[in-house]
């Protein structure tokens, strides 16, 4: 059984964060044994990166109880309601907390354009989880990012202080400060499983969200920085990601296809450990 009263104190010791979003890639068995190996590594491994798993909903259970006292954090990809009750084919944030997962990722760009579920999700049903998260314990990693097209069309900054500001109920600074607020840049176009991808250059990176927290802090009136960590997704691999993680206002990185193998992940984290 899980011990769900237990602390998970090991938390937020640190440098960078390692978000790994195995997506709907791998079966049950296979999420059970990669967690198991990245377990054995977490424990084995002076480390100083906060690691976060993010398995399929069915895989979330069993891979709960592999991460306990690992040093790990589980998060889910998705949720759909916050408590239980008659809503068929529904993720609770409840069954969450129940079995300790400490994180959710909201508005990811599979999710928002409908590749995922058939049904795109928008910023107003994106701020809706973004809410339930705020009144329970969950913590949000809000995911944003703009199309190829936005940006060929100079929409950038436009569509990512939208779905930054919306996403948070326009209110920032309403955030509990109990809360890890995780914020991932993932432009569309640089996901590896774009067909048209195109590489993101790390200082430009940078450059966007500096100009983005710029931005919602005047929007906001708030201190935006000092209550959320920033990280950057999209083709991240062990050559790529010390030149990601080593931006001035990145604090990690989120990790799709490189994040489904063990010696991928650890060549990885090696590589963000020793920059
Ligand atoms: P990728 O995926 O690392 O395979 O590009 C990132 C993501 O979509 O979260």
């Amino acid at each position: 059984m899980l011990d769900i009263n237990k602390s998970d104190d090991y938390l937020s010791k640190g440098n960078n964060t390692v978000v790994c979003n195995w997506k709907a890639y791998l079966g049950v068995q296979e999420s059970i044994d990669l967690a198991s190996a990245l377990s054995k590594w977490s424990r084995e491994n002076e480390h100083s990166s906060d690691i976060i798993v993010s398995p399929s909903h069915a895989s979330l259970y069993p891979v709960a109880k592999l991460l306990e006292g690992a040093g790990i954090s589980l998060c889910a990809q998705n949720i759909d309601i916050e408590k239980p009750g008659a809503y068929t084919g529904a993720l609770s944030a409840d069954l969450l907390e129940e079995i300790r997962c400490k994180y959710v990722m909201l508005g990811h760009s599979e999710i928002r354009s409908g590749k995922s579920l058939g049904v795109p999700e928008d910023d107003s049903l994106i701020s809706k989880k973004f809410a339930v998260c705020m009144r329970g314990k969950l913590n949000p990693i809000l995911c944003i990012g703009e199309t190829m097209q936005e940006r060929s069309s100079g929409k950038t900054l436009e569509v990512l202080k939208r779905q930054t500001l919306v996403g948070m109920g326009k209110m920032p600074d309403k955030i509990p400060a109990s809360k890890t607020i995780y914020l991932a840049y993932e432009p569309v176009w640089a996901i590896s499983s774009n067909k048209t991808k195109e590489t993101a250059i790390p200082d430009q990176i940078n450059k966007i969200v500096t100009k983005l927290l710029d931005a919602v802090e005047k929007e906001s009136g708030t201190n935006i920085l000092s209550r959320i960590k920033i990280l950057y997704g999209g083709s991240v691999d062990s050559r790529n990601i010390a030149s990601y993680a080593s931006q001035s206002e990145i604090d990690g990185v989120l990790i799709g296809g490189m994040s489904t193998s063990i010696s991928k992940i650890t060549a990885m984290l090696k590589e963000i450990e020793a920059k």
